[in-house]
């Protein structure tokens, strides 16, 4: 298997650094390759705008969408999109390695959401969700957190973490990929922030270490969390109310 890491921390030595050596030597040693997408470090530019598109479809305004199709379609995108898209095309498993900024994904990796996912070339009106372009492509987000498990529980003080990882999970799944349910590290909060005492705080880290590795063993048995698909909707966009999910509605 090949397996890409996009790794979004601008710390190597972080613990989600951490957390990505975790995951090289486990895989390797499985026999697998690994291509690491290094956000920080390439110095990846996640602000989509004009700038990345010299040969406009429309001069006059910058309208993303239009360009974004226009460029994949004409072979105009720009080297580091076409790069990133090389990369998630090869990877049979992607790993989405990084901490939870303002209850969501650093705007880093929101960004290389944004101008990687080119509409047109990895998405369109037809092919999207359980239509998508990569249905064999499984993704998994690890995620680090600073507050402790407990406050991610349903009413729980930091939010419940299905409902702020939902926007990351929907947007994979929108290109059709399976995405496994998430590796969550809960309160990686050093720098004298720890809610613990450092030895009790350091100790519990290398057992999450060891968790990821573990889990990482068994990923290939693990199934992905379930969408509702195309046969699930009416013209609407709807939940059709003959479905077995639509008595919580
Ligand atoms: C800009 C910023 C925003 C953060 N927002 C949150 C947050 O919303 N919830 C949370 O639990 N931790 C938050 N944190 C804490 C980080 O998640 C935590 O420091 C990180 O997961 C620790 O991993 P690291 O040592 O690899 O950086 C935030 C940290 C920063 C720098």
């Amino acid at each position: 298997m090949h397996v890409l890491i996009v790794f979004c921390h601008p710390e190597p030595d972080s613990f989600n650094g951490a957390l990505r050596d975790v995951a090289i030597e486990t895989l390797t040693s499985q026999g697998h390759s690994i291509e690491i997408s290094d956000l920080y470090a390439e110095e990846f530019n996640p602000v989509e705008g004009p700038t990345h598109f010299p040969n406009r479809a429309d001069p006059d305004v910058f309208f993303p969408l239009t360009e974004q199709r226009h460029a994949f379609e004409s072979g105009s995108l720009p080297g580091d999109i076409r790069r990133e898209i090389n990369r998630l095309e090869r990877a049979d498993l992607v790993i989405l390695q990084f901490p939870l900024w303002w209850h969501a994904q650093p705007a880093m990796l929101k960004g290389w959401f944004d101008r990687v996912f080119v509409y047109g070339g990895l998405y369109s009106g037809g092919m999207r969700y359980d239509r998508g372009r990569f249905p064999d492509k499984r993704v998994i987000c690890s995620v680090t957190t600073g507050a402790p498990a407990s406050t991610f529980s349903r009413h729980g003080r930091s939010g419940h973490i299905v409902t702020l990882m939902w926007p990351i999970h929907y947007s994979l799944y929108y290109l059709g990929v399976q995405v496994l349910p998430p590796q969550i590290t809960y309160g990686v909060q050093g720098g004298g922030l720890s809610y613990e005492a450092e030895a009790e705080f350091r100790e519990r880290l290398e057992a999450e270490k060891s968790a990821w590795a573990q889990r990482l063993e068994g990923l290939a048995g693990e199934s992905a969390i379930p969408f509702a698909g195309w046969s699930d909707w009416d013209e609407r966009g709807m939940l059709d109310e003959t479905h077995p999910w639509a008595w919580r509605l």
